[in-house]
């Protein structure tokens, strides 16, 4: 059986001072119509029914997914009361998970990335799935050829030695190396067998269950104990007291850098985590002098800008390089090229 699961509680503050710890980027419409997760969930149903689709998420961003996702069920949605970073989530999931389709193989994929090809996305779930089920604990991870020594990212090595699955590649990987630091990502870069990890797992849930296990005992036991309680009255005040216990670690650094049967489908289907303004540049409609914007902007002789409206008409009038995000609490105006250092600015604003 085939599940997928929705990792939704990160708060990245990358498109601040739009994105904010109230709403996320996964919860934004950046690209388009649909908000990240929106397009997420789309794509993801192209494979598996939305009963089968789970969404992870702490509390605070609970109703934003009921608002967002009016479909899914709400059973579906597994809510932390506070956010452990990624291998904990992943762990209360698979318990869920099981109870309603026992060892099931599960589709872990984040919730704010942009996929281009999703015909070919679905294609490479679908074989990485056909090898999970004919391949005992076997961990599926999908890599993309890197083009630049990105600190931001895991770097999988990889085995030259390759199986055929649904016609597609699957190596079994040699190294997983969770975020380098810029000097051993470049040294990965120029070795050429490593991939960038695309932060997507496929694995059954008796595999992640086991692997918690092994490389995490401590939060497989207390995340064994609120699943024991599940059925109980009292199964909230369990969770909140004992998920609040468990150690905040990445599914990265927790287990894929430790675990043994990591295998890898070398992939290209248009994989951007969108991690910045000027991806979301990349990946929008432009209009005829290459200005982007999101909602209601007019501009009279004005290139190259970026602006991001909040309701209300935005006149762009003489202006070149230059962006505008207005928001319920900033307005942010300035060059282009200085938005970059967004984490810098919204520290110096908010000081
Ligand atoms: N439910 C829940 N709870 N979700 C979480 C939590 C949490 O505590 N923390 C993060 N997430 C969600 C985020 O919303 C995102 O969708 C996904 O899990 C990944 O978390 P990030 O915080 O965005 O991870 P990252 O970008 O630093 O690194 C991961 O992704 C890279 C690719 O974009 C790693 O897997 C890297 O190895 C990978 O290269
Ligand atoms: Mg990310």
């Amino acid at each position: 059986m085939l599940c997928g699961l929705i990792m939704a509680g990160g708060k990245g503050e990358r498109f601040w001072p739009l994105s904010t710890e109230e709403k996320p980027k996964q919860f934004l419409n950046l690209l388009g119509e649909d908000t990240m997760i929106q397009m997420t969930v789309k794509r993801l149903g192209r494979l598996i029914p939305i009963e089968r689709i789970f969404v992870v998420t702490a509390e605070r961003y609970v109703k934003l997914v009921k608002e967002q996702l009016p479909n899914l069920p709400e059973r579906n949605i597994i809510v932390e009361p506070v956010g452990k970073n990624t291998a904990p989530c992943i762990a209360l999931s698979a318990f869920t998970v099981e109870k309603y389709y026992g060892d099931a193989t599960l589709v872990v994929v984040p919730s704010d990335h942009l996929i281009k090809d999703v015909e070919r996305f679905i294609r490479t779930i679908g074989a990485a799935a056909s090898f999970v089920e004919s391949k005992e604990d076997a961990i599926v991870t999908l890599g993309i050829k890197p083009d630049r020594p990105e600190t931001g990212y895991g770097y999988i090595k990889y085995n030259n030695l390759e199986e055929k699955i649904d016609g597609l590649g699957v190596n079994s990987v040699e190294r997983f190396v969770e975020k380098p630091n810029l000097e051993t990502a470049q040294k990965y870069l120029n070795e050429g067998n490593y991939l960038w990890n695309s932060g997507m797992f496929i694995w059954k849930v008796s595999t992640i269950k086991k692997h918690t296990q092994t490389y995490l005992p401590d939060t497989y036991e207390v995340i064994d104990e609120i699943a024991a309680s599940v059925d109980m009255d009292d199964f909230e005040d369990v969770l909140r007291q004992k998920y609040s216990e468990v150690e905040s670690i990445s599914v990265d650094y927790g287990i894929m850098e430790k675990a043994e049967n990591i295998y890898v489908i070398p992939s290209d289907f248009g994989w951007d985590d969108v991690g910045s303004w000027s991806s979301v540049e990349r990946y929008s409609e432009k209009d005829e002098d290459n200005n982007v914007s999101i909602g209601h902007v007019k501009y009279i002789e004005s290139r190259n800008n970026l602006v991001i409206g909040n309701g209300k008409k935005v006149a762009v009038v003489g202006l070149e390089d230059i962006f505008i995000i207005d928001t319920d609490d900033v307005i942010l105006i300035g060059k282009k090229d200085l938005l970059n250092d967004i984490k810098n600015i919204k520290e110096q604003v908010n000081n």
